[in-house]
């Protein structure tokens, strides 16, 4: 039972231990008490990135979510180890896709559209969805590289599946010139398309997917900030439902609302839509900027928030003591197929 100033203490000395023989990439949606210690700090374009980059930590000590690490682990080399100090920290976004209910899903869908269909997941899936989509000539999207990516399928083919957040999907078709009467979603619970027109005209098939933390932000929140603060800014992420983002000055990925207000003028006001540890963050680095949550209640992501001081030394301990707890290892069948969808991006941004 150490205390926090002895925790902090003990991840140091570890640290300096290891040197570059260790690795700790920490989301941007961490928590402080954890992101002090990370070497690099990201959204997960950059994170995979910085995976795919260093050949010479043997431990990467993953402070983020489960499917991160699983392609931290895809894109680096052998004799490189992939840990997550908490198992516990997955993604409700990413458990709405399984692998059996995409089959199940694709089966149809050729039915319908034959060749004419490519899919593409967020990178916010399992590493069997990347897969999947590797296998079938598709490729994975971050919140930053979505449009670039989407723009990428409709040179291959005239349709798209889009994994498994209906809102990013939605909304980067959206900004693209694609009608909202043109995109449809895939419910995978029935495995049924739902779609009130001819289903010969649909252009984007969107998952029934989303996440928990950013469908808090509401168009009430809006009108109630326009209303008492009429002139904020509000900046959202891509995640948020096509209605918040309509309603809000800007939308674009965590690094694109970073460097939004890093940009912005002293002085000027922002309300923002997305992680609450990252939107504190930003109000302290910028106390010459009026900045609040666009959602009074904060949102946090709870299995981000998994991965806590406590966590990350246990993790480090055991490294210390020749132990590697909560390794993360993709079967290599499953990463060999899962790494095409991962490289067709990285080739692309
Ligand atoms: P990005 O890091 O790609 O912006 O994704 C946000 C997110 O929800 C991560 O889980
Ligand atoms: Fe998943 Fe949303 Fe949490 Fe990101 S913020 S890890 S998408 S639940």
């Amino acid at each position: 039972d150490l205390t926090e100033e002895e925790m902090i203490k003990r991840v140091k000395q570890i640290k300096e231990k290891f040197g570059r023989r260790l690795l700790i990439p920490g989301h941007h949606y961490q928590k402080d008490e954890v992101i002090q210690f990370a070497d690099i700090t990201g959204d997960s374009l950059q994170l995979a990135q910085a995976a795919a980059e260093n050949k010479e930590a043997e431990y990467i000590v993953f402070c983020g979510v489960h499917f991160m690490a699983e392609t931290a682990d895809m894109l680096t080399g052998e004799g490189q180890t992939v840990l997550l100090p908490d198992m516990r920290a997955g993604c409700s976004m990413a458990d709405m896709a399984d692998i059996e209910q995409t089959e199940r899903a694709w089966t149809k869908l050729q039915k319908m559209y034959g060749d004419t269909i490519l899919p593409l997941t967020y990178v916010n899936s399992t590493a069997a969805i990347k897969a999947f989509v590797g296998k079938n000539g598709g490729a994975t999207v971050t919140s930053s590289n979505a449009e670039k990516m989407l723009r990428w399928s409709f040179e291959q083919q005239q349709r798209i599946l889009f994994l498994p957040d209906q809102h990013l999907g939605r909304n980067t078709a959206y900004n693209l010139g694609v009608p909202l009467d043109k995109m449809a979603i895939w419910n995978p619970l029935t495995n049924e398309l739902e779609f009130d027109g001819n289903p010969e005209d649909v252009i984007v098939i969107l998952w029934k997917g989303h996440c928990s933390v950013h469908e808090k932000f509401t168009v009430k929140n809006i009108e109630d900030l326009r209303l008492a603060k009429p002139d904020m800014k509000i900046i959202v992420h891509p995640e948020c439902s096509r209605e918040v983002v309509a309603a809000s000055d800007l939308a674009g990925s965590t690094k694109y609302i970073i460097d939004t207000i890093e940009a912005a003028p002293s002085g000027s006001k922002w309300a923002i839509g997305t992680e609450m540890n990252l939107v504190k963050r930003i109000i302290d680095q910028h106390p010459d900027k009026e900045i609040v949550s666009l959602n009074p209640f904060m949102c946090p992501c709870l299995t981000m928030n998994r991965i806590d001081l406590p966590h990350l030394l246990w993790s480090l301990e055991g490294l210390e003591e020749g132990k590697v707890i909560n390794q993360i290892k993709v079967d290599p069948k499953t990463a060999e197929h899962a790494i095409l969808a991962l490289e067709r991006m990285l080739k692309h941004v």
